[in-house]
Order: C-alpha cells, then sequence, then structure tokens
C-alpha cells in the first residue's frame, strides 16, 4: 500500500486521540498524559504524519523553542514499517519546512540506548551536543543540528 507524508494543518489538539492510538502502537509502556500534558501547550507545534491507506502509520512533531530554534520533541514509526526509510523520509520534510520559516537549527534528545534514533540523527547531520540525566536517572542524548539556509 502507498505511504503518504502529510504536513497536519489543524490544531494538533484536534490530532491528539488518533496520535495517543499512534503513541501507544509505537512506544512500550506509553504513558498518556506524557502527550496530553503538553500537547495544548507546545509553541508554534509542527506535526508531520505518514499515513496508508487512510491509518496514521508515523509522525514527527516538534516546536519552537527560540528564534531561530526548532525542538523535535517526538515521533516513531509504526513497528510494522520500520526499516524501510519512512522515519528518514518524514525527517527531511520536518527540516525542509524548518529551514523554510527561518529556523537555523534543530535539537533533539533521544535516550542514550535509543541507537536507532541516535543514528538516524547522524545521519541526518545531527551532532552530539550534550548528556544529560533524566528525572528517572535515565541517561540522555542531546543532538543539534544547524539548516541550510534556502534560497529567498
Ligand atoms: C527510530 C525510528 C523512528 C526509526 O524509524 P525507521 O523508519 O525504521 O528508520 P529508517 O528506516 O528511516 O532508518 C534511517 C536510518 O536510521 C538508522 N536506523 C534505523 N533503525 C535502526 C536500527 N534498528 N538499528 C540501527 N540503525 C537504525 C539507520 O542509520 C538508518 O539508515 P540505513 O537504513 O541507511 O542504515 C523507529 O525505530 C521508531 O519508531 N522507534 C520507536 C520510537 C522512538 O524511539 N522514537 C524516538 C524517540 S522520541
Amino acid at each position: 500500500m502507498a505511504i503518504g507524508y502529510e504536513r497536519w494543518q489543524g490544531e494538533v489538539a484536534d490530532a491528539a486521540t488518533p496520535l495517543l492510538a499512534l503513541c501507544r502502537s509505537i512506544f512500550p509502556d506509553f504513558t498518556d498524559a506524557y502527550l496530553l500534558d503538553r500537547l495544548t501547550r507546545l509553541t508554534d507545534p509542527m506535526l508531520w504524519l505518514v499515513a496508508e491507506g487512510g491509518e496514521w502509520r508515523g509522525f514527527k512533531l516538534g516546536y519552537r523553542r527560540g528564534d531561530d530554534l526548532l525542538y523535535s520533541w517526538l515521533g516513531g514509526i509504526s513497528p510494522e514499517l520500520r526499516g524501510q526509510g519512512v522515519a528518514a523520509e518524514l525527517m527531511c520534510r520536518q527540516h525542509a519546512e524548518a529551514a523554510a520559516n527561518g529556523y537555523r537549527f534543530v535539537e533533539t534528545r533521544t535516550r542514550a540506548a535509543n541507537n536507532p534514533m541516535i543514528l538516524l540523527n547522524l545521519r541526518h547531520g545531527f551532532h552530539v551536543a550534550g548528556f544529560e540525566t533524566d528525572a528517572q536517572g535515565i541517561g540522555v542524548v542531546i543532538q543539534r543540528k544547524a539548516l541550510a539556509p534556502t534560497q529567498a
């Protein structure tokens, strides 16, 4: 079945129910409040979706953290669609839109044990920019990418 990529154009709060279903299928032990508590408070949210046969199969959600910084907060691909370059394509679209909107940097935090996500970021121009331990004592790698400016 064909895979499509789309930018969510409405309020992100209106995407909460299908997004929650997607998060539950992507992240083991997902806590609904993790998404719902923040979803309505994001500044300039940018939500990109992957759809297949009318069903959402992946997403990438970022938001503004300063004049020139897009923070890429949460994302993932349904298990059955992994390893086919879908997350890579989603990231390219997110970065292209960010650059076109004047952002100069993208930053993200990933648990240190999440090799697939850290490698994907490295393959797409991110550098390691820091390391911290989160509230649960889990190591988190901070990665940052400078975006190439788009031509006017
Ligand atoms: C991380 C994740 C988004 C990758 O999605 P994906 O569509 O399978 O990734 P892609 O097929 O686009 O892979 C692109 C690159 O990422 C890296 N990568 C992806 N999966 C990998 C794996 N299992 N092991 C090692 N590297 C991996 C590779 O560099 C790969 O490029 P290559 O195939 O040329 O080697 C997916 O595994 C996922 O949804 N994981 C659970 C959710 C998550 O961890 N989200 C991030 C934290 S919010």
